[in-house]
């Protein structure tokens, strides 16, 4: 090799490299958009917006669960007791002031019956945009409060407070509303209660 093809090898080995850290700069800036495309889009409640779920209250985006609710919008907690204890936990902090302890409703709607403002709140993908950016007047995004994950949890309590007729829970499937049992006041899950979900730091 004479020193110009030397030169040449050099300047070619330094392009691959730059080449690749591009490549591997453009992965790392297209991840979120790669993500909200390949998966559902939540929209405002109100005003229709499709909404950025990278802000807000970090962490709760990777767990299972979430992955799974942002592709498919399935909600895999709804029925997992250890989820239930610690969205009880959470919905009487950031919720039950509005909407009363058993979502009965105060000054915020009830939440366990079959009446909704918002239809789409019949689906938990409605729901969850709900809490996400808000809707109108007192009720707030409460994206800053709860990450995606802690979302899910305050969601499944929400569902099992559920005390109207089992076949407007459109958010049940077949099997579930086969199994489903009305909430009844004063059921709370221990805190040893096995499943997906740890329990929340104290
Ligand atoms: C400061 C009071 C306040 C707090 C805190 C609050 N909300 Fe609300 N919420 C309201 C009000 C008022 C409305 C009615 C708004 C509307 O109709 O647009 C509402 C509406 C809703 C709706 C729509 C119901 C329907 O019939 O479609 C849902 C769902 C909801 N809230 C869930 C929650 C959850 C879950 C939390 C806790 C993370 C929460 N809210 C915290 C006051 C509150």
């Amino acid at each position: 090799m004479n020193g110009s093809q030397r030169l040449l090898t050099v300047a070619l080995a330094l392009g691959a490299v730059g080449l690749a850290g591009m490549g591997l700069a453009g992965a790392v800036f297209a991840q979120p958009q790669a993500g909200a495309q390949s998966g559902l889009v939540f929209r405002n409640t109100i005003t229709g917006e499709a909404m950025d779920l990278t802000e807000g209250k970090p962490g709760g985006r990777d767990t299972p669960a979430v992955k799974t609710f942002f592709q498919t919008g399935k909600n895999i907690y709804i029925d997992d007791k250890s989820c239930l204890r610690n969205g009880e936990s959470l919905y009487l902090t950031s919720c039950s002031g509005c909407h009363g302890h058993l979502a009965e409703g105060k000054v915020g709607p009830g939440l366990n019956d079959n009446y909704w403002t918002y239809p789409a709140n019949t689906e938990d993908t409605g729901l969850f945009a709900t809490l996400w950016g808000g809707a109108n007047g007192m009720m707030g995004p409460h994206n800053e409060d709860l990450n995606p994950d802690e979302m899910l949890q305050v969601i499944a309590w929400i569902r099992h407070l559920y005390t109207g007729p089992v076949k407007d829970a459109l958010w049940l499937n077949d099997e579930q509303k086969k199994n489903y049992t009305p909430f009844k006041e004063g059921q709370h899950f221990a805190k040893d209660a096995p499943g997906q979900c740890k329990p929340l730091a104290d």
